[in-house]
């Protein structure tokens, strides 16, 4: 057993420090559980209080080798005794160019790729439009439903919940938002021809074609609530943005780096985009992030375009470069053990379906998998209360969740990937002891009463 809990959750010291955040830090930052972290290995997080709790989120889908993982702590250590910072803009160094070269090579599409880095996946989303206009010489960029693109303004433009947006318009213009394909919610039985028409609508007769710089989706909504958009639909948008000259951006920050099962989501729709963006497992807990794609597209912003003082940064080179080792080691061994913890999760999840009304819905690919809470199977009304009861019950009783999706009624699972099989059972033992005692067990059962509510924000 992993969760060793001594105090109640949150604990004296969290509590302490939490009063302390309150009065210095600004009132933004979001925490879905109010526990301050002493230290953190593999799928654990010790708390400031000595509580273990079991990480079922890794600092959003990032510490996807678990945390603090041995290799990508030596890498690091090696690289802060040689140099820490020179910017790769005024003295440039191995790491980023070797990184480059490895992103090239191990992202989908059999053609010329160059590469490029930043430090978050805001940033590399925003550098993945600036590169696409500067390419297209095109301005609109289209967008979806329930997209999550980071909160810098023309990634927060990008984004879709409103919980996102709220208070900071104006937002950035040229900027269209077409549906997402979201099976569970669709209006109409084929979500894929629905939302594909629709993109044509907008694009073709609203938008117009040649003033189209990109379409940028998530092939599995990360914050949108898990959502796995249909390979139909992803090859019917490919063929369309090849056929009208858009640059195909496939946003891979939440799941690139082994969160599906594969290293990047577009193996399994078996597409090569014109440019990935990539951010969270690269680093493996270090901020960098990057975009890679088309040499020709790449190159099209002048020299000095796009850049920054720490974009790329030594250490995070180094970080991600340990990751990328890796994944390739073993030709790609980890990748088995991963799809088998998906299985894991996959089996666990299609059985709470059968038991517990409250779930309406289970999907996802691999292990970035997630449970959709609703009030009314019939009616699939969203029930944000009873996510933000269950994550309540979970980490009070050690098991740290995220929640998301645009109405906060989903439970997500990102776990590192590389935990065992007995931490799995233990984690999703919390969660199913959550659902059967917070009263989810049987078609109108009683609820307890509502816990405060996390409404899925966590980022
Ligand atoms: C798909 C996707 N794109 C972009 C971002 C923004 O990344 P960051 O928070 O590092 O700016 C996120 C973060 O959750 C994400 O999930």
């Amino acid at each position: 057993m992993r969760i060793e809990l001594k105090t109640e959750i949150p604990g004296p010291r969290s509590r302490a420090l939490m009063e302390q955040r309150r009065a210095a830090v600004a009132r933004g930052p979001f925490h879905g559980t109010p526990i301050f972290v002493a230290k953190a290995h593999g799928a654990v997080i010790e708390d400031v209080d000595g509580n273990k709790l079991l990480d079922f989120a890794s600092g959003i889908a990032v510490t996807n080798l678990g945390h603090t993982p041995a290799d990508v702590v030596r890498a690091v250590q090696t690289q802060a005794e040689l140099f820490l910072h020179t910017s790769f803009n005024v003295v440039p160094y191995e790491g980023y160019v070797a990184l480059c070269e490895r992103l090239c090579r191990v992202t989908p599409g059999a053609f010329a790729k160059k590469a490029f880095l930043a430090n978050s996946g805001a940033e590399a989303v925003e550098n993945a439009i600036k590169i696409a206009r500067a390419h297209t010489k095109r301005q609109a960029v289209v967008v979806f439903d329930h997209a999550f693109h980071g909160r810098t303004y023309l990634a927060m433009s990008m984004t879709s919940k409103v919980g996102y947006r709220q208070g900071f318009a104006p937002f950035c213009p040229e900027v269209y938002r077409t549906p997402f394909p979201y099976t569970y919610r669709s209006p109409e039985p084929d979500a894929s021809a629905w939302a594909m028409r629709e993109l044509r609508e907008l694009v073709l007769h609203h938008v117009g074609a040649n003033n189209v710089a990109a379409v940028v989706i998530e092939l599995v909504l990360g914050e949108g609530g898990f959502v796995d958009a249909p390979a139909a639909f992803v090859q019917e948008l490919a063929g369309f943005c090849k056929e009208h000259g858009i640059v195909l951006v496939v946003d891979e920050i939440q799941t690139g780096f082994g969160r599906t099962g594969a290293l990047f989501a577009c193996e399994h729709y078996g597409i090569e985009p014109d440019l990935v963006t990539l951010a969270k497992g690269l680093g493996s807990g270090l901020p960098i992030s990057a975009v890679v794609g088309r040499a020709e597209i790449m190159d099209a912003p002048v020299e000095g375009g796009i850049g920054g003082t720490f974009g790329g940064n030594p250490l995070a080179c180094a970080a991600a470069l340990a990751v990328l080792d890796r994944f390739e080691e073993g030709g790609g061994a980890i990748l088995a053990r991963i799809r088998a913890v998906g299985e894991r999760i996959g089996a666990r999840l299609a059985a709470w379906k059968e038991r517990f009304p409250v779930v309406g819905d289970v999907r996802g690919i691999g292990p970035m998998r997630c449970i959709e809470l609703v009030r009314d199977r019939e009616t699939r009304e969203p029930d944000k209360a009873a996510a933000g009861a269950l994550a309540k019950y979970c980490y009070q009783h050690g098991l740290v969740v995220l929640g998301a999706g645009t109405y906060g009624n989903v439970i997500r699972l990102a776990p590192p990937l590389t935990l065992e099989d007995d931490e799995l059972d233990e984690g999703l033992a919390v969660l199913e002891a959550g659902l059967v005692e917070l009263g989810f067990g049987a078609q109108g059962a009683e609820r307890r009463p509502g816990a405060p509510i996390v409404d899925g924000r966590n980022t």
